[in-house]
């Protein structure tokens, strides 16, 4: 659970960094509708918000909504911006066919195989308007032994096609991790370095070592990434409703 404000700040950083990466916040063919005014979009496990207000500002004549089941909402925000506590898997608090645009990002780490093959996505098509894009954005990450896919990834594609979605796309991004990678790659190294420090305890827990051990991993980890060239990659995908 995203609660600290090491973690909020982490998010935020990457937020404005996975924008840069991929120039600009998404990729369905929707700018021209959301400029147009009227439409209505929802960011799902929004956490601090900070994509959903960056397109509230991008976009002042449309409506914006993010919703999670943890309130680290910011108190300041756009006009044109509300804020839902409310989960994905429970079911989303809004009625079917509500939004012409339906985001979620970051969520390998959230739920099972099952819940993204049964749940997931067929209640994000169900509060999308038909003719509206569903568009989800995530890496692949290591999460074995928690009935989890990290490579979840690779089957968004088939699990959209069977929760009835068209015109499917997908695009992806590599992203250096490292001095090799310049201003990016160094930026790169803080953010997964925090994201690990934020799970020290329950990676310390689980496999038993001593704090001052993962400590010494993660040190020689960061010493390796120039080494071997580490990159991770971003993955978008998107989709409309029939
Ligand atoms: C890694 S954070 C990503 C937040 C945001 N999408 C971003 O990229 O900055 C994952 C978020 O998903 C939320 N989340 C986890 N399970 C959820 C669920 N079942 N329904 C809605 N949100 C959920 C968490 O509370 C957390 O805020």
């Amino acid at each position: 659970m995203i609660t600290d404000e090491r973690q909020v700040d982490r998010l935020q950083v990457q937020h404005h960094l996975f924008r840069t990466l991929w120039g600009g916040n998404f990729c369905s063919p929707i700018a021209e509708e959301l400029r147009a005014g009227g439409s209505y979009v929802l960011d799902v496990g929004c956490g601090p918000g900070t994509w959903i207000c960056d397109m509230a500002t991008d976009f002042p004549n449309s409506n914006f909504t993010g919703v999670d089941i943890v309130t680290t909402f910011p108190t300041e925000r756009p006009r044109n911006v509300t804020f839902k506590n409310g989960g994905v898997i429970t079911g989303l608090p809004f009625p079917d066919n509500t939004f012409d645009f339906v985001h979620m990002s970051s969520k390998v780490l959230y739920f099972t195989e099952a819940e993204w093959r049964t749940k997931i996505v067929v209640e994000l098509v169900r509060v999308l308007k038909p003719g509206g894009y569903l568009e989800l954005e995530d890496g692949d990450g290591e999460c074995y032994n928690m009935n989890m896919n990290p490579f979840i990834v690779q089957q968004i594609e088939e699990i959209m096609v069977s929760s009835g979605l068209i015109n499917i796309r997908h695009r992806e991004v590599v992203i250096p991790i490292g001095n090799w990678g310049g201003n990016l790659g160094v930026l790169m190294v803080d953010l997964v370095g925090s994201l690990f420090y934020g799970l020290r305890d329950k990676i310390t827990n689980q496999m038993k070592i001593r704090p001052k051990d993962f400590d010494r991993i993660l040190e020689t980890c960061k010493n390796e990434l120039d080494v071997y060239k580490t990159y991770a990659k971003s993955y978008r995908f998107y989709a409309m409703k029939a």
